[in-house]
């Protein structure tokens, strides 16, 4: 009697099979391009092993399998159940714009679960905080800016320089104008790092920068230039220090004259001489 129930219940836990946690909702999920996601899917019971289950994405209006062995997500979507059969999530790495769009997980005929996936090209660091950076006149400077993810890729983006005359921002270009060959990108190592190195540094340089992925995403730099005591031309200062050399032995000149205006101190190789001016 106890092992028929007990059978029973077997048999009917077995044909039940998964049932999805959240089946037939939809879950919004953001990630960034070069980072990695989890798409969640699991059965109500997460010790079910379903007898049937996949994850499939939407690709103009039909349903693809993904897989690991072939296509968009080779090597790059995985299985992680943490050791519960019933966990069906899957994990997409090195996540690219591509990625972005709808997906859905299917288990045994429990329905199915959709994720809404939106890939992020870059999020910036600091996105909206105004910086303050200054250097000096001759030398160069890093201008900041960078996304969440270095391994992100920006489609887009653009430096800017605020024209106050115009109250408009410009695009800086290393091939024109006031930065031709003194600005270049950083981006050799992590395609995330956005920075503007600007070298030979003006006065002119200091304003208002805008580093602007479009949308939201951007970073305000307010630049000042102070000039260099080191980039003062060495003539004009040998040439001060000349002038106030003179204004000093004026002065001495003038305190002996005015204590003593009838005799002028000097002296000669043979030894100290007074000469008497009337
Ligand atoms: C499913 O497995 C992943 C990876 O181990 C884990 O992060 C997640 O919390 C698990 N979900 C549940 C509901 O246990
Ligand atoms: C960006 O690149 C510059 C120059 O290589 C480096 O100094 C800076 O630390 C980098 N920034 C980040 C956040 O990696």
């Amino acid at each position: 009697m106890l092992l028929t129930s007990y059978l029973l219940f077997i048999g009917l836990h077995v044909s039940e099979g998964c049932i999805l946690v959240k089946s037939s909702q939809t879950l919004f999920i953001t990630a960034n391009a070069g980072g990695s996601v989890l798409l969640p899917c699991y059965c109500t019971d997460l010790h079910t092993k379903p007898e049937t289950f996949s994850w499939q994405k939407n690709s103009g209006n039909k349903w693809e399998e993904i897989s690991s062995e072939s296509g968009q997500y080779r090597d790059r979507v995985q299985l992680v159940n943490g050791h519960s059969p019933g966990n069906l999530s899957l994990l997409i790495s090195h996540l690219t714009e591509e990625d972005g769009g709808d997906y859905h997980c299917y288990a045994d005929k429990s329905g199915y679960l959709f994720v809404s996936l939106d890939v992020k090209a870059c999020s910036l660091e600091n996105s909206g905080i105004p910086l303050s950076i200054s250097a000096h006149t001759g030398g160069s400077v890093l201008l900041p800016c960078y996304c969440t993810d270095p391994h992100s890729k920006p489609e887009r983006f653009t430096w800017n320089k605020l024209k106050k005359t115009r109250n408009t921002w410009e695009e800086i270009s290393s091939e024109s104008g006031q930065y031709r060959d003194r600005v270049q990108l950083v981006n050799g190592h992590s395609p995330g790092n956005l920075s503007l190195l600007m070298s030979h540094l003006t006065e002119e340089d200091g304003g208002w920068y805008k580093c602007d992925l479009g949308g939201c995403e951007h970073i305000v730099i307010k630049f000042t230039v102070t000039v260099s005591p080191q980039s003062l031309p060495f003539v004009p200062f040998a040439l001060v220090t000349v002038i106030f050399l003179h204004i000093i032995v004026a002065v001495v000149y003038h305190t002996k004259r005015t204590k003593d205006p009838a005799r002028v101190h000097y002296s000669t190789a043979d030894g100290d001489a007074v000469v008497c001016l009337g």
